[in-house]
């Protein structure tokens, strides 16, 4: 598939078949997200592959977390953000709203409870890095996880990241087992796109390009 290609198709997949994905594809994808570049060529990343029942274990795991402490969004706003960027946010789910209906699901409850189980996803993956590490190197990560995300869809596979998760970060640990100087820094559901659900329909929208960029010449 062309990169222009598997760019402009990937979308957030919010719902998931069941079917299990071959050891050997999550391995395909891993091997080429690998390649991405890093700083120093430090390649900080860390991967947790989470499957069969252990990823029901995770799953359960959080939605009771977040049934118990209720925190909708992951950890680290200093300060409110800008409203002309807050407004993108109230946009994309506004026009989420449609398919919600569609569904008939409660659209705080889908999106809260639907990352909290990966949105029903076979495969959970955790991308982790070393507590020693300086902030910059999220950097890294964030790279990593475009490369992840294009070469799953390039593969027929759907991804959503999950960042609500890093908000029950001890819990998580605790349940894997990851030790406590690992930093999760994000969630990412990963199997095959059920095509019949109404909110794989959605694609986002995306803000004037002029409105991001500055020429100096
Ligand atoms: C770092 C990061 C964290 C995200 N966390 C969540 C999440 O917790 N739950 C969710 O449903 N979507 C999450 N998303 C998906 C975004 O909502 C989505 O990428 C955005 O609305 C643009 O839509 P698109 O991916 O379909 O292009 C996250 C995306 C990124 C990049």
């Amino acid at each position: 598939m062309e990169l222009t290609r598997a760019i402009q198709e990937r979308r957030s997949i919010r719902a998931f078949k069941p079917d299990p994905i071959p050891k050997e594809k999550i391995e395909e994808v891993l091997k080429l997200a690998h390649l991405a570049p890093s700083a120093i060529n430090l390649q900080p990343w860390e991967f947790i592959i989470v499957c069969g029942e252990e990823k029901e274990r995770l799953g359960r795991r959080l939605m009771k977390a977040y049934r118990e402490k209720q925190i909708s969004c992951s950890p680290g706003n200093v300060k409110p953000l800008p409203k002309s960027v807050a407004k993108r946010g109230a946009l994309t789910l506004e026009m989420m709203n449609p398919f919600f209906e569609e569904m008939k699901v409660d659209p705080n409850q889908f999106i809260n409870e639907g990352s909290c189980n990966f949105y029903g996803a076979p495969v959970a993956i955790l991308i982790c890095l070393d507590d020693s590490f300086p902030k910059s190197r999220l950097v890294d990560i964030g790279i990593l996880l475009g490369y992840f995300l294009l070469v799953a869809h390039e593969q027929g596979l759907g991804t959503c990241p999950i960042g609500l998760i890093t908000a029950y970060e001890e819990e998580i640990k605790e349940l894997l087992n990851i030790p406590e100087n690992k930093r999760v820094v994000i969630g990412i559901a990963l199997g095959y796109p059920d095509e019949q659900s109404p909110i794989n329909r959605f694609k986002s929208p995306r803000e004037e390009l002029t409105k991001m960029v500055k020429w100096i010449e």
